[in-house]
């Protein structure tokens, strides 16, 4: 058992564990966030997504110990963000929101992007969510949504 220590959605916060367990068990199981889902398991659909010190990472693959002093949002702790509010509108005027299981990670998925590239191309968002599976939706309306935030969110990424 190790202690690990970390900043989880703006609040510090540690946890007394083995530290090979999946980030995305202690997530859910042990702090009850339930927005990050398991898809796939290993490391392929992006439904666990969580950001790590504003990086995206699969939480399925992310050992507790690289957690460590470290900050983790998830989806539950970037909707409380001006930056959700303009993406959520813009998914919503877009129809970009599919199912429950991929729309989280969709959601980290666009933050990480527009927080590197707040202008990106239509072809830097479709690499820019690439790591997102959904087998339902052609993306496309996402694709929208996100270059309809960029401009909506003017200044704030
Ligand atoms: S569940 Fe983690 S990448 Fe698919
Ligand atoms: S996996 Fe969510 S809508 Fe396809």
């Amino acid at each position: 058992m190790t202690l690990i220590k970390f900043k989880l959605n703006g609040i510090d916060c540690e946890i007394e564990s083995d530290p090979s367990l999946r980030l995305l068990d202690v997530l859910r199981n042990h702090f009850k966030l339930t927005g990050p889902k398991e898809g796939c398991g290993e490391g392929e659909c992006g439904a666990c997504a969580v950001l790590l010190d504003g990086k995206i990472v699969n939480s399925c693959i992310t050992p507790l110990a690289n957690v460590h002093m470290k900050e983790v949002t998830t989806i539950e702790g970037y909707r409380e963000t001006n930056k959700y509010q303009v993406l959520k509108e813009a998914m919503e005027f877009e129809n970009g929101f599919q199912c429950g299981i991929c729309t989280p990670g969709m959601m980290i998925a666009a933050e990480s992007l527009l927080s590197k590239n707040p202008h990106p191309t239509e072809e830097e968002v479709r690499i820019g969510i690439s790591g997102n599976l959904c087998r339902c939706t052609g993306y496309n309306m996402i694709v929208k949504a996100v270059l309809r935030a960029s401009k909506k969110g003017e200044g704030i990424w």
